[in-house]
């Protein structure tokens, strides 16, 4: 997720601007950047890789300036480099922006044919020649900017100066973080409060679809939309450095988990079309034509990515009826897969660097197939060495357990079966455009579903003593059994197991006592019945059960000794929906037993070794 900072004032901007890149370094970044104002106009100092490379470049140079913005970048569009960096810069305005322009394709072949030459593949850089444009034609910088606003979809937050009008920041708000710090003759923006806590406590929260105008005498809001002045009230911040790198929260991955809402409508962002009914592929580097060739889908991963490719599983093949393998990527490549022709190979990493993950991409592509990388981080080794790559786009992941990474997984791999259906003639129109209705109700069903964490964190405090936990879910739920085991272990090193309900009678039933908590997935699907059986079967032994359902849910209540319930989706996105309580009460059952939540033991964010 990108760093936006920038300083307007008395001091010497140069070092606020970067010690302020250094307090947003916590959000990940892969290049960093800063313009401010000399004598002779702007300068503008970018580089790839850290803020110590950065400032490498300015050390020595004796600069000082009184206004200037600043960026560190975690790429969406176009791999981390200097030319991608920003501030991006057009005539004599320079920008810096956090957030997706979705119509950036459409604006940036406009722009072009009008002359405008660009040198950089990022989004970014429409907006200052957007802004350029308008000026030429003699709007006032205000004027211009929310001309060009006025053209951009999306979310964004963006940080602007003017050459011709350098006393003063435009700073604007829509859909990505944005808060303005108040000082004595001085003002910062920045993505997040930490950047300027140094220097002041007085914060100013824009809304969406507000524009700041900032001097050294202070600061204007306004709604670029309908052009009217607002008043946003300041506030006093009372968190300490580390809380408000957290956003408040007491670790990185409780944020993450609340994060999901805006990650996942990152992920589905300008991906489809409702009135084409179809998904936009060309991002993927993936043609209809190819889609329709594929014969046989393998899905290789590790950890939790597997279990996202085992639901892959359950949507590719029920939508679009071709077969899938699942494979753990260490299994994978030492297996020697048998891989016919018309072969796709999906690869499923968060990081893009887990050894397994490559050797077995690599593998693949010896083999001859075409190869897909759902990945998280741009420019990272999976995403270059894939034929294809799908960005999850859910920002970075600090937590070691992966949250936000997992659900968006499972929205790409829903958007990618949606395709592979269309492409096979598997799905009418109206299916599709039912499937992608139900999708943009997802960020806010999860956002209800973390509703959930005040009951959970409750069912935490009864179960946080105990040595041993049973996850049940059949068919495409069967996969979060796996999950919620998975993240109760590397957490809070409770011993867990993950089991298909169907499989209880053929040895693990043999665990079941009074003392063996046992919590099933019971979503009104094609498989409910079964599981209300499954559930009767631990009851009668004496287990504990814990039942996460559909709201209005009554019969899985009456099974059981707490129930969670949770919004209804189609069946497709349960196992998003279904992953919440798992994650959070693996987060409260950790931190009930004081364990470090963030960097459990022996755990790496990245393994990149076999
Ligand atoms: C578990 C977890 C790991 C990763 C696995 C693969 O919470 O985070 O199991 O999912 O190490 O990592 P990526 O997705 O980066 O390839």
């Amino acid at each position: 997720m990108c760093g936006i900072i920038g300083y307007i004032g008395t001091k010497n901007a140069i070092p606020i601007l970067i010690n302020g890149l250094k307090r947003l370094e916590y959000r990940g970044y892969d290049s960093a950047g800063i313009a401010f104002l000399q004598v002779n106009g702007f300068s503008v100092s970018r580089c790839a890789g850290k803020i110590r490379e950065l400032e490498r470049s300015i050390r020595g140079e004796k600069l000082r300036a009184k206004i200037g913005i600043g960026h560190t970048r975690w790429a969406t569009h176009g791999r981390p480099s200097e030319e991608n960096a920003h501030p991006h810069r057009s005539g004599g305005i320079v920008v810096v922006h956090n957030g997706i322009i979705e119509n950036f394709y459409e604006l940036k072949d406009d722009l072009k044919t009008k002359g405008h030459v660009f040198s950089s593949e990022t989004d970014t850089e429409v907006i200052c020649h957007l802004i350029c444009d308008y000026e030429k034609k003699g709007l006032s910088f205000r004027d211009a900017t929310r001309a060009a606003l006025g053209h951009l979809e999306g979310a964004y937050a963006i940080g602007v100066i003017n050459e011709s009008e350098p006393d003063r920041i435009l700073a604007v708000k829509n859909d990505s973080p944005l808060v303005i710090g108040l000082g004595k003759k001085e003002f910062f923006i920045a993505s997040d409060i930490p950047a300027f806590l140094k220097y002041t406590r007085d914060v100013i929260f824009p809304e969406n679809g507000e524009m700041a105008e900032i001097t050294t005498e202070g600061v204007s809001i306004s709604n670029f939309r309908k052009n009217r002045k607002v008043t946003r009230k300041a506030t006093r911040i009372t968190w300490s450095p580390t809380m408000a790198e957290k956003g408040g929260y007491k670790h990185f991955m409780l944020k993450e988990i609340y994060e999901q809402p805006r990650a996942i409508a990152d992920t589905i962002r300008g991906r489809f079309s409702l009135e084409k009914a179809g998904v936009n592929l060309d991002e993927f580097g993936l043609k209809e034509s190819l889609l329709k060739r594929v014969s046989k889908i393998f899905l290789v991963a590790c950890g939790t990515s597997w279990h996202s490719a085992l639901i892959g599983k359950y949507m590719i093949e029920d939508m679009a009826r071709i077969p899938c393998e699942v494979d753990i990527a260490s299994e994978f490549r030492y297996r020697q897969p048998l891989i016919p022709r018309g072969s796709l190979v999906i690869v499923i990493t968060q990081s893009g660097e887990t050894a397994d993950t490559l050797a077995a991409q690599r593998e693949a592509r010896k083999l001859g197939a075409r190869v897909l990388s759902i990945c998280n981080v741009v420019g990272s080794t999976s995403s270059r060495e894939a034929h294809g790559v799908f960005y999850t786009h859910s920002g970075p992941e600090i937590g070691v357990a992966s949250t936000k990474a997992f659900t968006t997984q499972l929205t790409a791999l829903y958007l990618f079966s949606i395709a592979m259906a269309k492409a096979k003639g598997k799905l009418k129109d109206k299916e599709i455009t039912e499937l992608f209705s139900e999708l943009l109700q997802l960020p806010e069903k999860v956002e209800t579903a973390l509703k959930i964490d005040g009951a959970v964190k409750k069912i935490a405090k009864k179960y946080c003593k105990v040595r041993d936990f049973l996850y049940l879910g059949r068919g495409i739920n069967y996969p979060i059994a796996l999950e919620g085991a998975l993240k109760l272990k590397e957490i809070s090193y409770i011993h867990a197991e993950g089991y298909p309900a169907g499989e209880m009678k053929h040895g693990p039933i043999a665990l079941i006592d009074n003392d063996m908590p046992v919590l099933t997935l019971a979503p009104n699907d094609n498989v409910y019945e079964k599981i209300l059986s499954n559930m009767e079967e631990v009851k009668s032994r004496g287990g504990k059960l814990i039942a996460v359902a559909v709201e209005g849910n009554r019969k899985a209540a009456s099974h059981s000794s707490e129930t969670l319930l949770m919004p209804e989706t189609n069946y497709y996105l349960t196992p998003i929906i279904f992953s919440i309580p798992l994650h959070l009460l693996a987060y409260h059952m950790a931190v009930l037993k004081k364990c470090n939540v963030d960097q459990p033991r022996n755990l790496a964010k990245s393994v990149t070794v076999e």
